[in-house]
């Protein structure tokens, strides 16, 4: 096992000059697992082969266990990588391709049978190590390849979007095995994925990558509470967070001498507490955008005791079973709601859409930076 650490590592592409990973810092405990997550084309590949020797490191500096590797060639960087396109070899068995790269090594028979023995009882492959790659189904498969890896005990472990090819129940499946195998090795992984549900449920850590520069690092619900900018609050939950661009005006003399939100039609206003409100009396005026996690907006039909409630319309519902997602529109802005229980009117019909004052988020608009020490930055 072993601590990983990135100092301003860059990665320029030679034939195209193009800069695909702009000084990346990082620094990967002993032991941890760490996710880069961002859309196709951010860099997360790039960072990982470049961490793996399969990629040169155009300036900065990579060590692992204390080591500087930027320029040791991948077989001596005691690493493993597992990636989408699990690569087995068809004519070999499953045992032969978790062996392969302990007979190149010219390991002892006997120690190459016992590591391959405990790596197939911890992926449950016992049972098929006579067989085929072809006479297995896609998850067996990849669970060979990452049979493969195990078998090396290497320092790190690297994944580069191993669960992409594989149908949506078997990804759930070995979701929860590789969270399971890192419990049980409790090794140094590394694992990209483009999906934030995965980052998620699997990283101690993540870090949001966008055109190949971190907008964020931090532990899955820091991500989602204290989002760092409007790309990290719009890219990690599902179904986004709303982001709705406005003004903030004082609204001395109310109940708490508050300050009022308001979109840039005005259809939609809303009061600001919790602890957006500290910041948000000095940005009276600024444009701002503002963030609210559809779970803390409430969409019904008008009642009573609407109080500070906006007036809209209803443009969809989605009953999901235990919630439901309900979108609302205010003029301009369209609002969604998670709800877990809502008697909800047709389509068209007039709602109220209420916030929770004190779950709203504020960004500067211009830069899209969270404002203030309340968005934890
Ligand atoms: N060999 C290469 N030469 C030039 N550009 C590349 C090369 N490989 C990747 N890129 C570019 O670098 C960017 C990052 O690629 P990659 O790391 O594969 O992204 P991701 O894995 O996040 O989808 C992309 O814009 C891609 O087109
Ligand atoms: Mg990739």
């Amino acid at each position: 096992m072993a601590r990983v650490t990135l100092e301003g590592v860059r990665k320029v592409y030679a034939d195209s000059g193009f800069v695909a990973v702009h000084d990346l810092d990082l620094d990967v405990r002993d032991g941890e697992f760490v996710v880069l997550v961002g859309p196709s084309g951010c860099g997360k590949s790039t960072t990982l082969r470049m961490i793996a020797g399969l990629e040169s490191i155009t300036a900065g500096r990579l060590s692992i266990g204390g080591r500087l590797v930027n320029n040791l060639p991948p077989k001596e960087r005691d690493i493993a990588m597992v990636f989408q396109g699990y690569a087995l070899y068809p004519h070999m068995t499953v045992f032969e391709n978790m062996a392969f790269a302990l007979t190149l090594r010219k390991q002892p028979r006997r120690d190459i049978e016992a590591r391959v023995d405990r790596a197939a009882d911890i992926l449950g492959l016992t049972s098929v190590l006579d067989r085929r790659p072809r006479q297995l189904s896609g998850g067996q498969r990849q669970r060979v390849a990452i049979g493969r890896a195990i078998v090396r005990d290497p320092q790190v472990f690297l994944f580069d979007e191993p669960l992409s090819n594989l149908d949506a129940q078997f990804r759930l499946e070995m979701r929860r095995e590789i969270a399971m195998l890192h419990r049980q090795l409790g090794a140094t992984t590394i694992y990209v994925t483009h999906d934030q549900v995965e980052a998620m449920t699997l990283g101690d850590r993540i870090v949001v990558l966008d055109a190949g520069h971190v907008q964020q690092i931090g532990a899955p619900l820091d991500l989602y509470d204290h989002p760092a900018n409007r790309f990290v609050a719009a890219f990690i939950g599902s179904p986004a967070m709303n982001l709705i661009d406005g003004e903030l005006a004082a609204a001395p003399g109310g109940p708490d001498d508050g300050v009022v939100f308001r979109s840039l039609d005005g259809a939609l206003r809303t009061p600001v507490g919790g602890p957006a409100r500290a910041v948000a009396k000095s940005w009276a005026g600024k444009p701002v955008t503002l963030g609210v996690r559809p779970e803390h907006v409430i969409v019904a039909a008008p009642g009573g005791a609407d109080g500070d409630a906006t007036r809209g319309t209803l443009q969809g519902v989605e009953p999901l079973g235990y919630e439901v997602i309900a979108r609302a529109s205010a003029g301009a802005v369209i609002v969604t709601a998670r709800m877990v229980t809502a008697a909800l009117p047709r389509p068209d019909a007039p709602v109220t859409i209420h916030l929770d004052a004190a779950r709203v988020q504020l960004f500067d608009r211009t830069t899209g930076l969270a404002i203030g020490a309340a968005q934890g930055v």
